[in-house]
């Protein structure tokens, strides 16, 4: 049942249009410096993702596992991890916790020497639904099977309102994260709609090591869930889908609330290297990319090492183009907020 349903998000997230109605990242302007007085193949790229030297600021986002297919992408974004010296996130590990025999779907990405590797699973499965929470020995396993640096608890209540099987408790959770950040690294993270505040500032507070913003802007998940429905003829969830596709907090405003708090991913509808070089200018130590990165990923590794090259580039141009040769002048350069983007800074970042 999980199996089909990851293999389906990603069926779909290939084939239709899955974004949010706004990229608010088109609402942010940097500012052309004519005389950049920097030598490109000077320009350093290097940083430090939450003590760990990485090549460039870039995070594979999590997308998957479970599935036959699942396994190739994860391989051939592996691959790409290792030879960019770039982190890499999975897809939520539900299915290898209930079910041993997908293991190898997650851990073929250990055939690959990765600088850090995320484990993932979501925050509703942290506390009793239908199904019992998983338990420590569960998060060990799951840690254990890819030697991961980091785990991942994602947030994805609004995917879990829309799709036909969605767990619907909430109450709790907070409590459960700050129990498991006291004894694991945790990075909390959204899938789409973004932190708020309030979020932030609980999340800070239960001692989570970093936030992976995930905000809107990008892919959607209401919007995936949307296409689930319609296709089993659910008439009340294809309208929810519809009503919340473009629902949450932008990416850029996620950042910008959490930044100077604790390490921040600046993700949700990453497109190329001048988004990032975006997410970078407002404070974000990395940016994550996930929907991008589909792109022929299940197909070959030529073809997502392409796709990284050229993230890369774009960077390194909006760098140049800045007068920006390292990655601490990147984080304080100029930029222009216009359009919705300027309405959600003047009324609610303040
Ligand atoms: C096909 C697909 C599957 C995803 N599965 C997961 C998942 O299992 N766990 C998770 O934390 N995020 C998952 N995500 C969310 C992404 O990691 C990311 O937060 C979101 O797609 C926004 O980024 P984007 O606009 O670059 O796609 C998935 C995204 C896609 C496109």
């Amino acid at each position: 049942m999980i199996s089909n349903r990851k293999e389906e998000h990603i069926r779909i997230a290939e084939k239709n249009e899955v974004n949010a109605s706004h990229n608010f990242w088109d609402d942010i302007v940097m500012v052309h410096r004519s005389i950049p007085e920097v030598d490109y193949n000077s320009i350093k790229t290097e940083t430090d993702f939450i003590g760990v030297k990485i090549n460039y600021p870039i995070l594979i986002s999590s997308m998957t596992g479970g599935t036959e297919l699942a396994k190739r992408i994860n391989r051939n974004l592996a691959m790409a991890a290792e030879k960019f010296n770039i982190p890499m996130g999975l897809g939520s590990m539900r299915a290898a916790a209930e079910n041993k025999d997908l293991a190898d779907t997650y851990s073929v990405i250990n055939d690959f020497k990765i600088p850090a590797k995320l484990a993932n699973i979501g925050a509703p499965q942290l506390i009793d639904q239908d199904k019992k929470a998983l338990k420590e020995r569960d998060l060990d396993y799951l840690i254990d099977l890819i030697d991961a640096k980091f785990l991942i608890i994602h947030f994805n209540f609004l995917q879990e309102m829309i799709q036909p099987e969605g767990d619907r408790n909430s109450a709790g959770v907070l409590k459960r994260v700050r129990e498991i950040a006291s004894s694991y690294p945790v990075i909390a993270k959204e899938t789409g709609a973004g932190f708020s505040r309030e979020d932030i500032e609980d999340l800070v507070d239960a001692g989570v090591k970093a936030i992976d913003v995930g905000g809107l802007g990008g892919t959607s998940f209401a919007a995936i869930e949307y296409y689930r429905a319609e296709k089993s003829a659910d008439m009340e969830k294809t309208r929810a889908g519809k009503t919340y596709w473009s629902w949450g907090v932008p990416s850029p405003v996620s950042i910008m609330l959490a930044s100077g708090k604790v390490p921040v991913i600046g993700s949700g509808g990453l497109r190329n290297g001048l988004d990032l070089f975006k997410a970078i200018s407002l404070g974000a130590m990395a940016g994550g990319f996930a929907r991008t990165l589909l792109e022929g990923a299940d197909e070959s590794f030529e073809t997502v090492e392409m796709n990284i090259r050229t993230i890369i580039r774009e960077f390194k141009i909006g760098m140049m183009l800045t007068g920006s040769g390292s990655m601490e002048e990147a984080r304080k350069k100029r930029r222009i907020i216009r359009g919705e983007l300027r309405q959600w800074v003047d009324d609610y970042v303040g």
